[in-house]
């Protein structure tokens, strides 16, 4: 099987990046992370990805005249080391619309939210403010309109009564972290695809999800439960 090789663009802590980093060292997960960029040379995330042996690169604004100087620059690195798909991971530059259209359904991005609920920053707080009890994440292929793109997978986790944003961030974080790498694997394995505009998919979901994540989670007593059999006489 041959793997995609895969670019990693991030802006600071790295957690996303190091869980792609993690799946991919197995030999036989369908994409090798080829390159990390960051933006900022202070990133934690590159100080990460290169106690991996993984190549790192900054390539910060400041260093270039304009948006499209600095897209271009990080496009040059891309092609440099081959790779064939991007994931930004926590990358928190507006990307340009040349760039965008040029990665067009081979760049995939982490959302801290089900979108379309929630776009933008401070999700958490956010879904805390509306009052949702579940929340997650999405991975997206990107699009030029922010945080909007056709959804490769999402990942729910229920909200609890006594969450602050801290607490709600670190279980959607803990989420984060295993959706990405399932999400990359989908689509470098070909097995999701962007298509006119939409996520095509292709074969089977290979595991099983559940039926449905309740949030307040209802009592589990016998007395509580319905009586699904009964049910069961009134649905097709
Ligand atoms: C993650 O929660 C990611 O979903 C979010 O930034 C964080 C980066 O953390 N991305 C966005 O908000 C993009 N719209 P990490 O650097 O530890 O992966």
């Amino acid at each position: 099987m041959e793997r995609k090789r895969t670019g990693i663009l991030i802006s600071g802590r790295g957690s996303n990046m190091a869980a792609l980093i993690a799946a991919a060292a197995e030999p036989s997960f369908p994409a090798e992370i080829a390159l990390v960029i960051s933006n900022d040379p202070e990133a934690n995330g590159l100080k990460m990805a290169a106690q991996n042996g993984i190549p790192t690169r900054t390539i910060a604004r400041k260093d270039h005249a304009s948006r499209e100087e600095h897209d271009a620059a990080i496009d040059e690195a891309l092609q440099e080391c081959g790779a064939e798909l991007v994931c930004l991971a926590g990358y928190m530059r507006r990307l340009t619309a040349g760039f965008v259209e040029k990665w067009s359904g081979r760049m995939i991005n982490i959302h801290p939210a089900l979108l379309p609920a929630f776009r933008g920053l401070d999700t958490h707080r956010a879904a805390l403010a509306a009052g949702v009890r579940i929340h997650g994440c999405t991975v997206h292929f990107v699009t030029a309109e922010v945080d909007a793109g056709p959804i490769v997978a999402q990942a729910a986790v229920p909200v609890l009564a006594e969450d602050d944003e801290a607490r709600l961030a670190a279980r959607v974080l803990k989420a984060e972290h295993r959706l990405y790498p399932l999400a990359l694997s989908l689509v470098a394995s070909g097995r999701v695809s962007l298509r006119d505009g939409k996520v095509a998919h292709h074969g089977r979901n290979a595991g099983d999800t559940g039926d449905m994540l309740i949030s307040p989670a209802p009592p589990s007593t016998e007395s509580d439960t319905v009586d699904l059999e009964y049910l069961a006489r009134f649905t097709p």
